[in-house]
């Protein structure tokens, strides 16, 4: 049974005994909605990796409600203090040199000497980590490989039953995950999201590096360790940059003029209402579509249309053979 809380003072008090008693619970962040646990727990995260599902004990992004928090758990540096003093709360995380004093579980960093942190910029996150009084470890609440989910629906449509709670706050505004930046070293891009590379470069003075990961196939997109070439799969397939709809396709357009006979990210072009559409539109794609599969508009290819693009061409990947085509209803 996976309780749906309200993210009043009552559901909030909820959701934190749940996690203090090691349980699970979904929250809704500025991103994406996050499936939390103590991330001083071994137990709980091992749980987070059961009941996502996950191949790999990736290491997960740990939340906190503040900079002093954050601080508590990785060393900053000036580039650091910088970026938080004027991104935080919000859609970035940073990889820091872990300080093996803050007692997170080995499992959240697999083990690594680095740690991911974030300070959501979500109300209902924010009273959830002060309630809950720890860091929490939370990927996004999806089962491994598919949508990300930005409604507590989508949430209850892979984990119901797999979890203890979802806090349901309606909608994320963001809808892509955050960006992370490692600064575990020279600075350098693992994963596009939420906050544009362009403000992170006008912040810090400097364009920045992305990381490459050739094993994953992955070619030369950004990518942190455990992101998969293939990720955020529909079950149908997905053609990317079309120019237009072909018989027997979902069209998912981007911009005026576009998908007036289908679904839109964008009707006006705006790249922040795309990434808060992106997800659900691909759900709702996905659920319309048959054998033709989906066909995606061009999106251009700055700003969250980084982010967007990644998310895209990710759904797009070619599958592993285990993951080719969900069971119905999984998601
Ligand atoms: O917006 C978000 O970031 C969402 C919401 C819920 O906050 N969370 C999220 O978490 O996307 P997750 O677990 O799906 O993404 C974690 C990413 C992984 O790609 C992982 O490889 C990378 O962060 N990561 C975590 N720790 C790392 C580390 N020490 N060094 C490098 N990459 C790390
Ligand atoms: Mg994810």
């Amino acid at each position: 049974m996976t309780l749906t809380l309200r993210p009043d003072a009552r559901g909030i008090a909820r959701a934190a005994g749940i996690l203090r008693r090691g349980g699970l619970v979904a929250f809704p962040t500025e991103t994406v909605y996050g499936l939390g646990g103590d991330a001083r727990s071994d137990r709980a995260v091992a749980r987070i990796f059961q009941a996502k599902g996950r191949p790999r004990f990736n290491p997960l992004i740990v939340h906190l409600p503040d900079l002093a928090a954050a601080e508590a758990a990785a060393v900053f540096d000036d580039r650091a203090r910088r970026l938080a003093a004027a991104f935080w709360p919000g859609p970035l995380t940073l990889v820091l040199p872990l300080r093996p004093a803050a007692g997170l579980s080995p499992l959240v960093t697999a083990g690594l000497p680095s740690v991911a942190i974030r300070v959501p910029a979500h109300p209902a996150a924010l009273a959830l980590l002060r309630a809950f009084g720890g860091p929490l470890a939370a990927p996004s609440a999806n089962p491994s490989g598919r949508v990300s989910p930005t409604r507590a629906a989508h949430v209850l449509a892979g984990l119901a039953g797999r979890i203890d709670a979802v806090l349901d706050a309606g909608p994320c505004a963001v809808g892509v995950e955050s960006t992370i930046l490692s600064l575990d070293g020279p600075a350098c891009i693992l994963r596009q999201g939420g906050l544009p590379q362009e403000a992170l470069e006008a912040c810090l003075g400097e364009p920045l590096a992305t990381a490459t990961a050739a094993a994953t196939g992955a070619g030369d997109r950004p990518v942190a360790p455990g992101q998969l070439a293939s990720h955020y799969a529909t079950a149908a397939a997905l053609r990317l940059n079309a120019a237009e709809v072909r018989p027997g396709e979902v069209w998912i357009g981007f911009g005026p003029g576009t998908g007036d006979a289908g679904l839109n990210l964008s009707p006006g072009g705006d790249m922040v209402e795309a990434a808060a559409n992106l997800f659900h539109l691909l759900r709702e794609a996905d659920s319309r579509a048959g054998a033709g599969g989906i066909a995606v508009a061009p999106v251009p290819e700055r700003g969250l249309g980084r982010a967007i693009n990644d998310r895209l061409r990710r759904a797009a990947a070619p599958r592993p053979a285990a993951q080719a085509r969900p069971a119905t209803g999984e998601r």
